[in-house]
């Protein structure tokens, strides 16, 4: 707190050179400049929708509704039956496309969620005259998109209650990313040298598999079953911190560390990477921030990482 004040008035002193302030505006905190936002403008800007439907407004569509009103707005450049007119883009199609080399993303084949569909149309569309339509004309649109790409049937009607329960195709692809950010720690004495850290990072499915030569054949061999069905977890999900050494996590090669966290007993050692815990070196996420991952999975990459050299 003391290092943010400090800053916020170096900031306020340069502020005071370097800007013309008015005499009226000199007063409003913190800066002297400019007036507090009104309700009625943070309302303005305060539109987002979330996944679970917070933030919709009332209101209701069906999709004949957003029919007429798709036809009439949106038909000349996303395409009448949302194939995308010239090089407009399209807004369905493209179903299990995305393995494929030339993937082919649409609201239908790669969105993961019914709000993010609502949202952007109620954002930015259409194109010409964005936040032109009122809600209920865009729960309509929103219907007659997700009819399009086979999601409801023609009948639908899309309310601000059943938004929320109307899952995309894709949305289980979409997973919490665990590589570490802002939780690293500020390190201000015996700290390590910076020339020896290494930072790993894997995407799922596109990161090639690493060092593809014998030696991960001979080790396969002396493995336990569950530690080769660990590999992959440990890959995905523990590599990240678990590797290096970043946010003080134990590298998995350190084989007499691991010696002493297992004095306290396998089991304990299995609890603390499923459920997370704060140590003297740092926060191990619960399951390594990857919350898909199922108990198994989380003990099978703990027994690899036992076993692995
Ligand atoms: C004048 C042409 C035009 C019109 C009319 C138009 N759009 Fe768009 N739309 C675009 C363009 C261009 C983009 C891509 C914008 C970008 O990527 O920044 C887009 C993007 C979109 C997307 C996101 C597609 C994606 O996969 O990223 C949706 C959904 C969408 N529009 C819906 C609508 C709806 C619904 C209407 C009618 C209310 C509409 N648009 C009217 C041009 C148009
Ligand atoms: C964001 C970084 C991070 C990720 C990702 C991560 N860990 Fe950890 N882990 C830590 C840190 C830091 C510690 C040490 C905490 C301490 O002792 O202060 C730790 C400790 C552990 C321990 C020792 C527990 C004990 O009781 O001593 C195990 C086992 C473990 N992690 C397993 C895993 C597994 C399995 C995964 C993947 C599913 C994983 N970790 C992913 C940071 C991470």
């Amino acid at each position: 707190m003391y290092s943010l004040n400090r800053l916020l008035i170096t900031v306020a002193l340069t502020a005071t050179v370097l800007l013309p302030v008015t005499s009226s505006a000199k007063d409003s905190a913190p800066l002297g400049i400019g007036t507090p936002a009104t309700n009625a403008e943070i309302a303005g800007w305060d539109i987002d929708v979330r996944p679970d439907g917070k933030g919709l407004p009332k209101g209701q569509g069906s999709v004949a509704i957003g029919e007429g009103l798709y036809e009439a707005q949106c038909a000349s450049c996303h395409g009448l039956f949302g194939e995308g007119e010239g090089r407009w883009p399209p807004l369905a199609g493209g179903e299990n496309s995305l393995t494929e080399d030339r993937p082919e993303k649409t609201v239908g084949s790669y969105w993961p969620y019914t709000s993010t569909l609502w949202d952007y149309i109620n954002r930015a569309m259409p194109f010409p005259a964005p936040q032109s339509l009122k809600p209920d004309e865009v729960y309509a649109i929103t219907a007659y998109v997700l009819y399009l790409n086979d999601l409801v049937e023609d009948d639908f009607v899309l309310t601000q209650t059943n938004l929320a329960s109307i899952k995309m195709p894709n949305e289980e692809n979409f997973y919490i990313d665990n590589r570490p950010d802002t939780d690293n720690k500020r390190c201000m004495k015996n700290c390590k040298d910076p020339s020896k850290i290494i930072v790993v990072e894997s995407l799922r499915g596109i990161t090639p598999d690493q060092e593809e030569d014998a030696s991960e054949e001979a080790e396969a061999e002396s493995l336990s079953e569950s530690a080769i069905a660990g590999k992959a977890t440990y890959t995905t999900s523990c590599l990240v911190c678990h590797d290096s050494g970043v946010t003080g996590a134990p590298v998995l090669s350190d084989k007499d560390t691991w010696k002493k966290r297992l004095e306290q007993g396998i089991d304990t050692v299995v609890q603390h990477a499923i459920t997370g815990f704060v140590g003297d070196n740092g926060v191990m996420p619960p399951k390594g921030g990857n919350l898909s991952l199922t108990d198994q999975q989380v003990k099978d990459a703990v027994q690899y990482i036992i076993e692995a050299e």
